[in-house]
């Protein structure tokens, strides 16, 4: 999805730029610019393609290297094709004035109708140019950029975040916020702005996000925030930037997914640091700000999310259930938003997401507010807007997920989920023993991963048996199917390769037409109730001559008539087996992606995070 950069300070501004656009690469995106302030007047270069594309276009045709302000973009294409004309920044016909923006803007087919009629003529087929045209015609009567940019943005239906420079104040950017999050900071004589802390780790102490409405002037080493519609000044709290240096880098691993699946020990050890109460046998979630009575009287729960935030929030939805006995379901965050759907009086509704950006899932927290229900949030990115429109909520403090495929959120997310649903019980009909027994099973999560990245190996070994294939299907029941779905994500997204999640017991109504002796099954098969079941669909699959790879509990020999493609999970309670089990599925698809060839951090039409709808 599309990152802003922006910098202006005594310090040359380009390498600023691009080492911020790189910081940004996994978020997807298809081209990719920078626009540089100086004496001599805007000079813009972009590309189509990746920064190092961009790198190529400013070694043959270079702009000033002394300019010490400028703005950079990454764009994800959703008007007009990835092209040169239609990347970021845009500049108004004079060149007086050059935009980047993250967002869509609504009416624009408007907007650009009405810059026509006023002699407008438009380079690109973007939303993001009628920006620039408009900020240039107000800018005389406005008297400064910032003016002139609020008052073109009084214009703008939709959503945008946006950094604006001119030539009449060459050491000045202007931000503004409407949907699309914009976060600021300074430090030593320069000021910063991106769309994305990541991008700023390290430059920055702290960091200050924009709320909807607030524009920005930005002049080395200060900042001035104010309401785009009143003028007025406003204040925002400063966050403090807590990445651990080198957490947006690769840390010797060869790609960000594989280093972010071997950090998930120590992510499940800071997401349940301090918020687990062993004596009295629950959890401490102060973010979520309710008392016993609320938590008592709920009488549902809907949980929301998209992609492997749904299957982590599916699984969530079974633990409420098992441990609070409150009716709970999932529910596709684009379903909910459009569907209409009932929200009984008293129904919490729990919204899942690492970026705390993606759109369905922000417009369903928006729906469920407006029908009255509880909200909470489960993020990952401090700040996001999810987190912020919610209110109440916890994070998952799993630190920067840079690879696109999504994994220590997930296992964080599980146990969130867990700890949540865990103080719902003890606060309604769970003992301190059963509490505590569940509290001892989240203390293991770390360790019950350690155990399966000690078989990196192994997998990388099987996953080479299976690289080659066309298909594949992934089975389980209980907590094991959320985890059967996410495997087969992952597979899907990051190895190309066509890959299917299935209950177990699904199989034979339908897709067991589809096995052969080409078409491997993961079976997911630890000790607990669906075990003896799920060998029984093994069984089905070896007839049908499919091979099968197994995850199963240490010391199970049972499956072994089946294969010898076993990866081993330790013995745990059926609640958080599908944590370990997971952690299996991620290596296997990690390896199949990576033996294919295909590039793992950067999975082709894929976004980190997908704010469109
Ligand atoms: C898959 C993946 C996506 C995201 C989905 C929701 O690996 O990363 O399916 O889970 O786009 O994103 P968030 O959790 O940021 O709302």
């Amino acid at each position: 999805m599309c990152g802003i950069i922006g910098f202006t300070g005594r310090a040359a501004a380009l390498p600023v730029l691009l080492s911020g656009l790189r910081r940004m690469e996994y978020r997807g995106y298809d081209s990719a610019g920078v626009a540089v302030v100086s004496a001599g007047g805007i000079q813009c270069r972009r590309a189509v393609g990746k920064v190092s594309a961009l790198d190529a276009a400013l070694a043959a045709d270079p702009v000033d290297a002394s300019a010490t302000c400028g703005i950079g973009h990454t764009r994800w294409a959703t008007h007009g094709a990835p092209a040169v004309r239609n990347a970021h920044p845009h500049l108004s016909p004079d060149g007086r004035v050059a935009v980047v923006h993250n967002g869509i803007i609504d009416n624009y087919a408007a907007l650009r109708e009405g810059i026509k009629s006023r002699g407008g003529v438009f380079r690109s087929e973007t939303d993001s140019e009628a920006l620039a045209h408009l900020i240039r015609e107000k800018l005389d009567d406005a008297g400064s950029l910032i003016e002139a940019t609020c008052r073109a943005l009084q214009n703008v239906e939709g959503t945008y975040g946006i950094a604006v420079v001119c030539t009449d104040a060459p050491d000045e950017i202007v931000v503004a916020r409407k949907g699309s999050p914009v976060v600021i900071g300074t430090a030593d004589g320069a000021s910063f702005v991106a769309s994305d802390a990541a991008a700023l780790a390290g430059r920055t102490q702290s960091v200050t996000f924009l709320d909807d409405g607030d524009a920005a002037l930005l002049k080395p080493g200060s900042f001035e925030i104010r309401s785009i519609s009143a003028g007025a000044a406003v204040v925002r709290p400063a966050t403090p930037l807590d990445f651990a240096p080198g957490a947006v880098e690769k840390g010797g691993f060869e790609h960000f997914m594989l280093k972010e699946i071997f950090e998930q020990p120590e992510a499940l050890e800071n997401c349940l640091r301090g918020r687990l109460l062993s004596e009295d046998g629950t959890a401490k979630l102060s973010g979520l700000h309710l008392d016993a009575r609320e938590i008592a009287s709920l009488s549902g729960i809907v949980v929301t999310a998209c992609g492997t935030s749904y299957y982590a929030g599916l699984h969530g939805a079974y633990a409420f259930e098992q441990f609070a006995g409150i009716p709970a379901r999932i529910e596709q965050a684009a379903e909910f938003r459009y569907r209409n759907p009932i929200v009984a009086p008293d129904t919490a509704l729990v919204s899942l997401s690492q970026s705390g950006e993606t759109a369905d899932t922000l417009a369903a927290v928006r729906e469920a507010k407006r029908k009255g229900a509880l909200v909470l949030s489960i993020c990952n990115v401090v700040g996001s807007t999810i987190a912020r429109e919610a209110g109440r909520g916890i994070y998952l403090h799993a630190g920067p997920e840079i690879g696109v495929a999504s994994t220590k959120a997930f296992l964080c997310q599980v146990a969130a989920l867990g700890m949540m649903a865990l103080l719902f019980g003890r606060t309604r009909r769970l003992s301190c023993e059963d509490g505590r027994a569940i509290v001892s099973a989240l203390e293991a999560l770390p360790d019950l991963v350690r155990a399966v990245l000690s078989q990196n190996d192994k997998i990388a070994a099987i996953a080479e048996k299976y690289a080659g294939a066309r298909d594949a299907f992934f089975i389980g029941r209980g907590y094991q199917y959320p985890a059967a779905l996410e495997g087969a994500l992952k597979l899907k997204e990051i190895s190309y390769l066509h890959a299917e999640g299935y209950h177990a017991a699904e199989l034979k109504h339908g897709p067991i037409a589809l096995l052969d002796e080409n078409v491997p099954v993961v079976a997911l098969v630890p000790q607990g109730p669906g075990h003896d079941k799920t060998l029984g669909n093994i069984q089905e699959c070896r007839a049908r001559n499919a091979p099968v790879v197994a995850i199963a509990t240490e010391g199970d020999s049972a499956v072994e008539a089946f294969t010898a493609d076993v990866v081993r999970v330790p013995p745990c309670p059926e609640f958080t087996a599908a944590v370990p089990v997971v952690v299996a599925e991620q290596l296997f698809a990690y390896h199949v992606a990576r033996l294919r060839g295909e590039p793992i951090d950067q999975p082709r039409n894929l976004a980190k995070s997908v704010t469109v709808e």
